[in-house]
């Protein structure tokens, strides 16, 4: 197939772009390379990359139809939660702007199939466990508002365009490539992993922070489901297939319905790595939710979709291979 991915230099879409590349598509990738890396792309030389930004809406048409691009798996976006609360109107224009622009090129060109990168954050505080599709969304962030606010239009292009959809809602991606040299590398980075990971890489003794160890949890630490980043790459390719047989816009949720406590994390990266990690515990943060476990049960059902890659010690043992050959990321420092 030709297809478009935005935001592929980033994190997950690369580890897209490596499976799309392994099936032999033809790949297009559209990214204004704000916060991703050249160097993520760099194994994949087929792969042509388009300096775009999304918004750019004439441009994306006209590279649509040039390239007779039949589908689209749209990634790029912020996606700080704290960054949204400080500056919500920039989450606006980059994610909901922006989305509009590539939904009206879609448009325009006639392409009718959209992968898009949504996120567990649609459900909020979140009320039952595990977390169903159906269950109410309610935001708690600008960022959540956001990714909720494009499911929504992408609801509204399919009746209107006819644009055929299904939003993947990913839990917490987390892990590297196991045979590409492809790897996390956000900054600042704001997640677990990777951060407790790059401090070990480095030689850094910075303590490690965890919030909140009163929780109604089993060690008293919360809660989150772990997805490889390699599955996350499946499902996509799952979706699109899938997509090709049915009418309308759909939303999955993407985890490995498997939940981890902050503890299990630092034990299993103190395992995996070998070092000690120096643990400070702290005050539970503000709107955090004590236990955040997807159920994957419409994902398994609609798209044969399973994880096969999400078991912790796999998630921080591949990771960790990257952090070790990449410790500073993409740009040595
Ligand atoms: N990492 C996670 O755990 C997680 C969880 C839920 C949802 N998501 C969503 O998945 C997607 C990818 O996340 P990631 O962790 O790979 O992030 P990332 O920052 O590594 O990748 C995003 C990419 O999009 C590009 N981009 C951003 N705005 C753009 C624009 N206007 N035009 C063109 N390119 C643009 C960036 O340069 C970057 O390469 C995002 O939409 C994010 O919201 C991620």
């Amino acid at each position: 197939m030709r297809v478009v991915v935005t935001g592929g230099a980033g994190y997950i879409g690369s580890h897209l772009v490596a499976r799309l590349v392994e099936q032999g598509d033809e790949v297009t990738v559209v990214d204004n390379g704000r916060t991703g890396h050249p160097e993520a792309l760099a194994p994949f030389a087929g792969v042509d990359w388009v300096a775009l930004d999304v918004s750019e809406r004439d441009a994306l048409a006209a590279l649509l139809r040039a390239r007779g691009i039949q589908a689209v798996y749209h990634f790029a976006a912020w996606s700080l939660v704290a960054e949204s609360m400080s500056d919500p109107l920039r989450y606006y224009r980059n994610n909901v702007a922006g989305t509009e622009a590539l939904l009206s090129a879609m448009v325009a060109a006639g392409v009718r199939d959209c992968i898009f990168s949504s996120t567990a954050a649609v459900y909020g505080a979140a009320g039952l466990e595990p977390l169903t599709e159906d269950q109410p969304c309610a935001p708690t962030n600008p960022y959540g508002e956001t990714k909720l606010a494009i499911e929504r239009m992408l609801a509204w292009a399919w009746r209107a365009y006819g644009i055929r959809s299904v939003s993947l809602r990913y839990f917490n991606a987390a892990g590297a490539h196991d045979r590409w040299p492809i790897g996390e590398d956000h900054r600042p980075e704001t997640h677990l992993l990777p951060t407790l990971l790059g401090h070990l890489a480095r030689g850094e003794a910075t303590p490690v922070s965890v919030y909140g160890t009163d929780y109604p949890t089993p060690d008293g630490t919360a809660i989150r489901d772990y997805i490889h980043v390699m599955d996350l790459a499946e499902v996509h390719v799952r979706a699109l297939a899938w997509l090709q047989d049915q009418a309308g816009a759909y939303a999955f949720n993407v985890g490995s319905g498997c939940g981890y406590s902050v503890r299990d994390v630092i034990r299993t990266v103190e395992r995996v790595t070998g070092r000690t990690l120096i643990v400070r515990e702290g005050p539970r943060r503000p709107g955090d939710p004590p236990h955040l476990v997807a159920a994957i049960d419409a994902a398994g059902r609609e798209l044969g979709w399973r994880p096969q890659h999400s078991d912790l010690e796999f998630i921080v043992d591949t990771a960790w291979a990257w952090h070790r050959a990449h410790p500073h990321g993409y740009d040595p420092v």
